[in-house]
């Protein structure tokens, strides 16, 4: 498939700070989507345990069982250790590394500046968050992401800036530390290492991409540096670097990857949130599942049964676009808006559908429920192997400032 062919390879990151159990508004807005992100690229999910502390430091006793019941729920929902890297953020401990050392070169203006920065310190009135962590929380995002060299970060429209910023930072990064005095001799060299025809592609790309601005021959030249089987980290980064005309690219700026899923509301039409106490967890039992969506509001005008209606002012109508067919869509338009149907009729095919939906999710989650063990070693073999990669990159970073010590 075309799609497979343009995503071998790649790398996706993306996290989510514990917060407990997942609901289906996480289901249809961010799980959906990695499962099938899991099939095309090399993914890596983890809990941002860190990052809930920046904002709930001040009651950290649940913070153990959220890590867990999230890990279960992303397990329920089909997430395959097999395929994709789960794993905790405070058990990679070289995120905390690499935030230290990207904040030497992070001009606080940068930071102060994320939107979401001041919006929170109004939203969030009971706690103080004029703390440095909370300042800082969305490089230690830059630092989850970088650490991976991802190539696309999956999120929501929120979090975007956050990823452009990851990508300031990377540059910034790159442009100090990867500026060596004897640079355009070394890339020269490395060029020289490419060999025959290699080269001969890479020179022309260089040239053709520098100047006339020909993003097809950089991406030409990319894949010669990046396919190349015999050349070393530093002179790939050199390469990557000299075509582009910076110094080395030592850490690589990542896509946000924006994918459009359908928006499920919460119970009371207000967008689905745990604080907001419209939620519809994931490992509900049934009958409150369906005791739930029966006490939903729907359009006000219908204050009688014999009251016609209109969908579009009704959160129901909001589930039928997600779990109904053409065919009902239309029952419910036209029994709504001719008062053919009442609202309880209309609302008992979403509950046997979101009932439905959950079923074979709660089965998976009963049995890693009951297999901790299990859950334990997936996280923490997960957290291993993310490792792995986070020690490689640290090694790199570590050598690029000059912190490589004998
Ligand atoms: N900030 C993200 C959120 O609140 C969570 C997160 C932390 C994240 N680090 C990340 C998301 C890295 C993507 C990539 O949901
Ligand atoms: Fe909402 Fe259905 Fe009632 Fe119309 S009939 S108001 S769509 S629940």
């Amino acid at each position: 498939m075309a799609s497979e062919n343009k995503t071998v390879g790649k790398r996706i990151l993306s996290g989510m700070r514990s917060s407990g159990y997942m609901h289906l508004g996480h289901y249809h807005g961010v799980l959906k989507n990695w499962l099938r992100l899991q099939h095309e690229y090399e993914c890596y999910f983890f809990v941002a345990d860190w990052h809930a502390l920046t904002t709930h430091y001040d009651d950290t006793s649940k913070l153990e069982d959220q890590m867990w019941n999230m890990v279960v729920d992303w397990l329920a929902v089909g997430i395959n250790p097999k395929i994709a890297r789960i794993f905790v953020q405070s058990k990679v401990p070289e995120h905390a590394e690499l935030f230290l050392l990207l904040s030497m070169i992070t001009p606080l203006g940068w930071l102060e500046r994320v939107p979401t920065y001041k919006e929170q310190q109004r939203k969030i009135k009971e706690k103080d968050l004029a703390t440095y962590g909370f300042l800082g929380y969305p490089l230690l995002q830059s630092a989850d992401i970088l650490m991976y060299k991802a190539d696309a970060v999956p999120v929501g429209e929120d979090q975007v800036v956050h990823v452009e910023l990851t990508r300031e930072i990377a540059r910034r990064f790159n442009y100090v530390f990867g500026r060596e005095a004897d640079f355009e001799a070394r890339a020269k060299m490395a060029i020289r290492k490419l060999g025959g025809k290699h080269r001969r592609v890479y020179e022309d790309s260089r040239v053709r991409y520098q100047e006339q601005g020909d993003t097809a021959a950089l991406e030409a030249g990319q894949a010669i540096v990046e396919g190349h089987p015999n050349i070393t980290v530093a002179d790939r980064e050199r390469l990557l670097g000299y075509i582009e005309g910076s110094g080395r690219v030592i850490l690589a700026e990542p896509q946000p990857l924006l994918t459009k899923v359908p928006k499920l509301p919460g119970l009371d039409g207000q967008k689905m949130s745990k604080s907001y106490g419209n939620t519809i967890p994931l490992r509900e039992e049934p009958d409150v599942v369906a005791k739930n969506i029966r006490k939903m509001p729907t359009d006000p005008a219908r204050v009688r049964r014999t009251d016609p209606g209109d969908p579009e002012k009704c959160p129901v109508w909001q589930f039928h676009k997600i779990y109904s067919d053409e065919r009902r869509q239309q029952w419910v338009q036209e029994g709504c808006r001719s008062a053919g149907i009442g609202c309880v009729e209309c609302k008992q095919p979403v509950i046997d559908a979101v009932i439905a939906e959950l079923e074979p999710i709660q089965t998976r989650g009963a049995e890693f429920e009951s297999n901790p063990d299990m859950v334990r070693s997936i996280i923490n073999e997960g957290s291993e192997r993310a490792r792995d990669t986070a020690r490689e990159t640290m090694d790199e970073v570590r050598h690029a400032i000059g912190l490589h010590y004998r």
